[in-house]
């Protein structure tokens, strides 16, 4: 009997702002649902972001089969089979890699694994943030237990390729270690406690529900522009303290030295990606991949007191995005709005990718094995930006 009960909550975490967020389920099979069962879970995924299975056996066929049954017309891995494979300049390089006889499926981790599903020998790297960050935690705290997010974002190329519904993440191998505080380091003394290793997410419906009135009306009729090869235009950036976007330091590639690209391959996505269940409005910017923010104006006969760019506009100006997206986004990575979580083995997350943010967080130690499945595909459709009604409602 297939049956949904609450998530665990960390005592960080403020319930009232998790009412809807994360849903655990027992009595199935991820990898046997009938379509009765799919639905069920496709629409609890939707209604509550992330869905929990533990104690699980999935095969990497399973954990494929499910991921496509939420997009039966996706194909590829979200960011292309092998494309990171066969680009060593993009940033992801050095953090997934394909199944030989799944290449949808990426393992992930750290440490070295042998003799794994057709690999020989393979050694992860866990993302770190002194590798991404431009200041780090110094080596001494970090020997006790401090640490920070790596990298917010959502698992989408943003270029060329469709960003995935869904991404499957499977715990595999996981180290038990003692609890690690993560630190934001930013002037506000946030810190967050949480397993080593654990995943940090936070609902992008939140993020867009606890701005104030002038910032919705910015976000329902903003979009943001992504650069050309983001994760190789970035490369050489560095992130800010809480992994949630980059300094700006000129440091990005110009656009004449990236590989060729097309203009219309270039993604231009709202800020606000309409839930396709709840028809909840949830902000989904990627704030390293940003290049432009385009607005529209107000809707005619609306008053502009205190409007932001009552007219619209076009910003390119690298900094001011920054900093604009950032007084939007930081609020929803507060302390008391992340659920990080807390891995097992035969843990299994399901998440809407189009509708929350993640970041990696914690440090192993060298002797540490992680061992990960995670397949999302690039989706067969783009994401859905407000409605005229959502328009109206909050411009
Ligand atoms: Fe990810």
């Amino acid at each position: 009997m297939i049956s949904f009960v609450p998530l665990s909550l960390p005592p960080s975490a403020d319930p009232t702002k998790f009412r809807d967020f994360g849903i655990e389920v027992r009595g199935v099979h991820p990898g046997e649902l009938t379509d009765e069962q799919f639905k069920q879970i496709e629409q609890a995924l939707y209604k509550h972001d992330l869905v929990l299975f533990r104690g699980i056996e999935l095969s990497p066929e399973q954990q494929h089969r499910l991921v496509k049954a939420f997009d039966p017309d996706s194909e590829n891995f979200g960011h292309g089979d092998r494309a990171i494979e066969n680009t060593q300049r993009s940033i992801l390089h050095s953090y997934l890699r394909g199944l030989p006889a799944v290449p949808q499926v990426q393992v992930i981790g750290h440490g070295t694994v042998k003799d794994h599903e057709g690999i020989p020998e393979l050694t992860m790297k866990h993302g770190r943030h002194p590798e991404f960050h431009k200041t780090r935690i110094s080596e001494e705290d970090e020997s006790k237990g401090f640490t920070r997010f790596f990298r917010w974002h959502m698992d989408a190329a943003l270029y060329d390729l469709k960003p995935s519904r869904v991404t499957a993440l499977y715990g595999i191998k996981v180290p038990v270690a003692p609890l690690q505080t993560i630190r934001y380091d930013d002037g506000t003394g946030d810190e967050l406690t949480v397993n080593v290793g654990s995943t940090a997410f936070v609902s992008g419906k939140t993020m867009f529900e606890i701005l104030p009135p002038e910032l919705k009306s910015l976000a329902v009729r903003a979009k943001a522009k992504y650069a050309p090869h983001p994760f190789q235009w970035m490369k050489n950036a560095k992130a800010i303290s809480t992994g949630f976007g980059l300094e700006t330091e000129g440091l990005e590639v110009p656009l004449d030295q990236l590989p060729a690209w097309e203009d219309a391959k270039i993604k231009i996505y709202p800020f606000l990606w309409k839930n396709p269940v709840t028809g909840a409005l949830h902000l989904q910017v990627h704030p390293c991949a940003i290049m432009e923010i385009h607005v529209d104006p107000l809707p005619e006969g609306r008053d502009s007191a205190g409007a932001l760019y009552p007219s619209g506009g076009k910003i390119t100006d690298l900094k001011q995005i920054r900093e604009l997206l950032y007084c939007m986004q930081r609020p929803g990575i507060d302390p008391s709005l992340v659920y990080a979580h807390p891995w097992e083995a035969k843990d299994l997350v399901l998440f809407h990718n189009r509708g929350l943010m993640h970041s990696v967080t914690g440090v192993f130690k060298p002797d540490q094995v992680r061992l990960f499945h995670q397949c999302n595909l690039a989706a067969s459709d783009e994401p859905v930006g407000p409605s005229q009604e959502d328009i109206e409602r909050w411009a």
